[in-house]
């Protein structure tokens, strides 16, 4: 079955195509954060007009690279939510009526469970059942994951997601939109001992996560560190950034370790933008080999958002018979847990 994969939740228009047989055939990217670098952060409206701009150009690409033409699709699988509306509105609409004008089925995906599935597209991929740690810009949660939709949330951020506290934590260094891959590039500069910063709900039982904290505490120690004309100098920057990394990645360290016990599990999931990020993995590495457990994540591009996991994650529920009517599904929120299992 050869799946079109559609992805508009945010500020990337991803497509891609997936075949259940061969993998994937073609994918394609287009990512708008250049656009948005000028505001500081993902203007919606801008978001939705600029998905409509690139979607029919981009699903063009991918069917050239495949070197296959529409009618060879046998499904389509778009992102209907979580997200922002007018942008799941431009994949959503897209995507479902290709597949009635092809007279093919369409899916609805949910955009966390796209990145939940990411780390299936690598050579080796993750067996059920495993605990998954979803960090992107809008999500941390802790899961547990028995098959294709049998997810029992485990833990979440009580406030601000791990990537949204990284954005937040770039602003205050001075750095561009998305903050987290240069606030990452930063800390490599740094001296990650020089600073200490707190370790948010480790020292209380459970899962859940906290990263509003982490924000308060980094601009404090960045006004601290001014000189009298308010700037800060370039390796002070870096050390805060790397106090900053390590603080964040040793908290999901410790909540995974904590999730890995308490199930008894033996594989942990990273995905979603955050997964990205070589200290994370480092970290992740190290901890896991100690529990004698597996770590797995996506190739870099799989991180972040893209069209291959859209394309993957509906491919999976189609082979199990599962498809969406004719109805066009954008929903901005839509808890995970009640998705239904295959
Ligand atoms: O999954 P994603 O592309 O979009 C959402 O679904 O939100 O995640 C984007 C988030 C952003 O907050 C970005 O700063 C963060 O992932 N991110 C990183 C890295 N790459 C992306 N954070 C830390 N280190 C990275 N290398
Ligand atoms: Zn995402």
């Amino acid at each position: 079955m050869r799946v079109l994969g559609i992805e508009t939740s945010c500020d990337e228009t991803g497509v891609a195509l997936y075949d259940s047989e061969k993998g994937l055939l073609g994918d394609a990217l287009y990512s708008q954060v250049a656009m948005h670098a000028e505001y500081g952060g993902v203007v919606p409206e801008l978001a939705s007009r600029d998905h409509v701009r690139k979607l029919i150009p981009l699903i063009r690409e991918v069917m050239t690279e495949a070197g296959l033409g529409l009618t060879d699709i046998d499904a389509i699988a778009y992102t209907a939510g979580p997200g922002l509306i007018g942008a799941l509105m431009v994949g959503a609409s897209t995507g479902r009526a290709l597949a009635l004008s092809l007279g093919v089925p369409a899916v609805s995906v949910h955009h966390m469970e796209g990145h939940l599935l990411a780390p299936m597209l690598e050579e080796t991929p993750p067996e059920f059942p495993f605990v998954a740690l979803l960090v992107s810009g809008g999500h941390t949660q802790l899961v547990q994951v028995e098959g294709i939709g049998r997810y029992t949330l485990l833990g979440e951020s009580l406030d601000d997601a791990a990537g949204e506290a990284f954005d937040k934590a770039a602003k205050m260094l001075g750095l561009d939109y998305p903050g987290g891959p240069l606030v990452a590039k930063l800390a490599q500069q740094g001296d990650r001992s020089r600073f200490t910063f707190p370790r948010p709900m480790t020292d209380r039982p459970g899962l859940d996560f906290s990263f509003s904290g982490l924000k308060t505490f980094t601009l404090n120690t960045t006004n601290a560190n001014r000189d009298g004309a308010g700037n800060i100098d370039d390796q002070t920057r870096a050390d805060i950034a790397a106090a900053f990394e390590e603080a964040v990645v040793d908290t999901l360290a410790i909540k995974c370790r904590r999730a890995i016990q308490q199930t008894g599990y033996r594989q942990l999931v990273i995905a979603g933008g955050v997964s990205a990020n070589a200290r994370l993995r480092e970290k992740l590495e190290a901890v896991m080999k100690k529990e004698r457990a597996q770590l797995f994540y996506a190739r870099p591009k799989f991180c972040t958002d893209n069209g291959a996991m859209i394309a993957y994650a509906g491919c999976q529920r189609l082979l199990a018979g599962q498809e969406s009517d004719l109805t066009i599904l954008a929903r901005p929120r839509w808890p995970m847990d009640t998705l239904p299992a295959i």
